[in-house]
């Protein structure tokens, strides 16, 4: 018999990972609205944007306005791959720091155009001056079960750079099913490996949701112990360096899910929906997720 936890903490990342990947250009003010409209639904964690090139993500090209003008509500990421990124990031005057490697070299080499190992040289001495100064670090753990350039990814590898991460002293690893092909008993396997060896490091759950396998995935690491899960409102997301992949798994679905089971995520579903209506009309894909389709069938 397995036990469920009572809360759950979401980090959206709707604004970050559900932006990064549009076709269209989502005006910033447009970006700003969908932050408040999912601040006042109770999100308390959030990546609110990343600090990569425009050249290569002009999604994200608003970063400095974003931070700037973001209200300032709980725990707020900026995602950066690199030493520019962070430097840009600070003097944007950004809270908390999520930086990103992929497992896989190939991704890696797609994706920041380094190799994994050359990532992770460049980004520890960055990650220590910022723990030093007492910044929440979170890494983020890409192809973390799959690669969509070399397949399936050997676990004991993921684990060898969350090793990395955690005797560094990041805050939280946050460990991603990047293309959405990992399946629950993956998933219960790998997070219940993670949670056994870094007792004192968060450890949280991203998937995507490509097979339509989110949610399952989501109650399989909850069975293993997993209080914490990466969603984007909407469904939307997706990287831009990892062909195939589709949306997060979305947000509205996964808090009634968890409402259903009695398990608190302080996010209000009715003002959730009010954040999908803020964005849908600026997105170039219909939001057909659960919640949603229901919300507008009443
Ligand atoms: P590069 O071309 O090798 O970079 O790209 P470079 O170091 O040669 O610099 C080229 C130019 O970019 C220079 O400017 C730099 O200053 C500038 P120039 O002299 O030509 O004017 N530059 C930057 N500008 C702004 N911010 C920066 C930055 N760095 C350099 N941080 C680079 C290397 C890493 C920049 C590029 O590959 C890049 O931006 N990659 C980002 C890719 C990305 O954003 N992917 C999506 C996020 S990860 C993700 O979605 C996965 C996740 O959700 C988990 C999961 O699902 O797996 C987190
Ligand atoms: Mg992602």
């Amino acid at each position: 018999m397995f036990s469920l936890p009572n809360k759950v903490t979401i980090i959206e990342v709707g604004p970050r990972d559900g932006l990064q990947n549009e076709k269209s250009e989502v005006p910033t003010e447009v970006k700003l609205a969908f932050i408040e409209k999912l601040q006042l639904a109770g999100v308390e964690e959030m990546e609110l944007t990343s600090f990569v090139s425009p050249k290569w993500v002009p999604q994200m090209k608003d970063a400095q306005e974003i931070v700037a003008n973001a209200k300032k509500v709980g725990r707020q990421f900026v995602l950066t791959p690199n030493e520019k990124g962070v430097e840009l990031a600070i003097q944007a005057n950004a809270s908390s720091f999520a930086v990103f490697v992929g497992v896989s070299n190939s991704f890696n080499k797609k994706n920041i155009n380094k190799t994994t190992q050359e990532s992770m040289d460049e980004l520890q001495p960055i990650v220590g001056k910022l723990l030093e100064q007492g910044i929440f670090v979170r890494a983020c753990i890409s192809t973390a079960f799959h690669c969509p350039y070399e397949g399936a990814i050997d676990s004991k590898k993921t684990i060898e750079l969350c090793r990395k991460f955690v005797s560094w002293g990041v805050n939280e690893l946050s460990v991603a099913d990047t293309i959405g092909m990992a399946n629950p008993k993956e998933s219960y396997y790998l997070f219940d490996a993670l949670l056994k060896e870094f007792p004192n490091t968060l450890i949280t759950a991203h998937f995507h949701d490509t097979r339509k396998m989110g949610l399952a995935n989501i109650l399989a690491a909850l069975q293993a112990g997993v209080n914490r899960f990466d969603t984007s409102t909407g469904g939307l997301g997706g990287c831009p360096f990892a062909p195939g992949a589709t949306g997060n798994v979305a947000t509205e679905d996964v808090v009634n899910m968890l409402e259903q089971m009695n398990i608190e995520t302080n996010i209000d579903l009715d003002l959730l929906i009010e954040a999908v209506d803020t964005i849908e009309p600026f997105v170039s894909r219909p939001i057909e997720t659960g919640m949603y389709k229901l919300s507008k069938s009443k």
